[in-house]
């Protein structure tokens, strides 16, 4: 039997890894958006990014956030930093039990049924792609590279901020987690759970002067298409950039 050998795992882990970091000042819409597209295979072996160290103190106290809070959807061309998207990520699904195990955001049975992912255009220091959040790990794994934060507009029926924003976190559930205990009831509790996630993510992004927006109104076909979604249903996308002020 021949034996083939697939490049693209060490190609994709390159790209990722080497990336060239965004500059703050220099940066454009069009210039942050890389002209590769690459689709990792079925079953290679995924390319994983280790986000930076989430703090754990921040400028603004939480009456702040919750006062200032607002949605918004006018982001200034400056690209989000990796070290704000992993605090966005820890904020959402992050692990912080001291059993290694409980999250950031309350879940029905302790089930988690909720994915993250992320679609980043305009991340300094991370490659435009399609990223699935690892939260054992606190670590990014690619689904696709290239910047798709057009088509993900497109899905989210043409809203702009969706393009506009430097990233999209989307908020997708395994209903069955939640459902094998709880049955139909289980559905509210995984409804509840997205808009947990979302608002710890809304309070997140005020307290690192970033902006949000909740979009529920999206294909589901379509977003689950491009995000290569498998098992699990898209229930949210929150188009994240730098607010303008
Ligand atoms: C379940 C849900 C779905 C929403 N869907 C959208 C949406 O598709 N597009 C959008 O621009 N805003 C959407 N929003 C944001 C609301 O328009 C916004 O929260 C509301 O106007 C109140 O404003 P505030 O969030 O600034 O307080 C949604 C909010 C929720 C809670």
């Amino acid at each position: 039997m021949r034996r083939t050998f697939s490049f693209v795992p060490f190609v994709v882990a390159f790209i990722v890894l080497t990336g060239t970091p965004a500059k703050v000042k220099e940066i454009t819409h069009r210039e942050a958006t890389p002209a590769t597209r690459v689709e990792i295979e079925a079953g290679a072996k995924p390319s994983e990014v280790l986000l930076p160290e989430p703090g754990k103190t921040g400028p603004l106290s939480l009456e702040e956030a919750i006062a200032k809070r607002r949605s918004v959807r006018e982001f200034k061309d400056d690209p989000v930093r990796l070290i704000e998207l992993s605090q966005l990520l820890w904020a959402a699904q992050g692990i912080t039990g001291e059993d290694g195990f409980k999250r950031a955001a309350p879940s029905a049975g302790a089930k988690y049924p909720l994915e993250i992912f992320v679609v980043a255009g305009r991340v300094d220091g991370l490659t435009s792609g399609i990223y699935h959040y690892e939260p054992d790990s606190h670590s990014l794994t690619a689904v696709k590279l290239g910047d798709f934060r057009e088509e993900l507009c497109g899905e989210a029926l043409g809203q702009k901020w969706v393009e506009e924003a430097s990233l999209s976190i989307v908020i997708a559930a395994v209903y069955e987690r939640t459902m094998e205990k709880y049955g139909e009831r289980g559905v509210r509790y995984v409804h509840m759970e997205v808009g947990f996630v979302a608002e710890n993510i809304y309070l997140q992004t005020e307290s690192l002067a970033l902006g949000t927006t909740f979009v529920g109104a999206f294909s589901d076909g379509g977003v689950k298409k491009l995000l290569k979604m498998d098992g699990m249903e898209p229930l949210g996308i929150m188009p994240v950039g730098v607010k303008q002020q």
